[in-house]
């Protein structure tokens, strides 16, 4: 019993640490903090709107709360001062039959907008690893 209980809490501590933000701040600062994140979450969505891989999946979209979420995630993830409230990612995506290839795409974007912000490239593989694991709750077809 003894022995369960203390896995149980690891567990839980594992799990709560999990999502917790990360205490420190480095990334959120290589990013540009939080108006280097608006700046790249409107050049960002822009792109995936002018992309024929990613805009048919836009088209039912609040653009402007797309936008504030994808800026609170982002800080978040990044040891920013925020704290994300939109749906979680499963329910986020639930209805947009997201492929393998639907994900690569948005990373590819992602990058691409990255790039054209000047960030740093330890900077946007520290950000894509934070998001890659999100792939287990976005991707829902083959
Ligand atoms: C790591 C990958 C991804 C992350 C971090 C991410 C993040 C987010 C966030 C934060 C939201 C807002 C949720 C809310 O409104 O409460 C969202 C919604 C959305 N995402 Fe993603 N997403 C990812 C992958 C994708 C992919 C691959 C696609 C399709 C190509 C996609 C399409 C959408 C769409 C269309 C919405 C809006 C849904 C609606 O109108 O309610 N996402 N995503």
């Amino acid at each position: 019993m003894k022995k369960f209980l203390i896995t149980l809490s690891l567990a839980l501590c594992g799990l709560a640490h999990a999502q917790m933000a990360p205490a420190d701040p480095s990334l959120f600062k290589a990013l540009g903090e939080k108006a280097g994140l608006v700046r790249l979450v409107d050049d960002f969505t822009t792109r995936l709107l002018a992309d024929g891989r990613t805009a048919p999946q836009f088209k039912e979209t609040k653009i402007p709360h797309f936008k504030e979420m994808l800026v609170d995630q982002f800080c978040q993830v990044s040891g920013g001062p925020c704290a994300y409230k939109g749906a979680d990612m499963k329910a986020a995506h639930a209805n947009l039959d997201i492929a393998k290839r639907d994900f690569n795409a948005l990373v590819e974007i992602l990058q691409q907008s990255m790039d054209a912000q000047g960030i740093a490239f330890g900077a946007q593989n520290r950000l894509l690893a934070q998001l890659a694991p999100m792939h287990r709750e976005v991707i829902t077809v083959k």
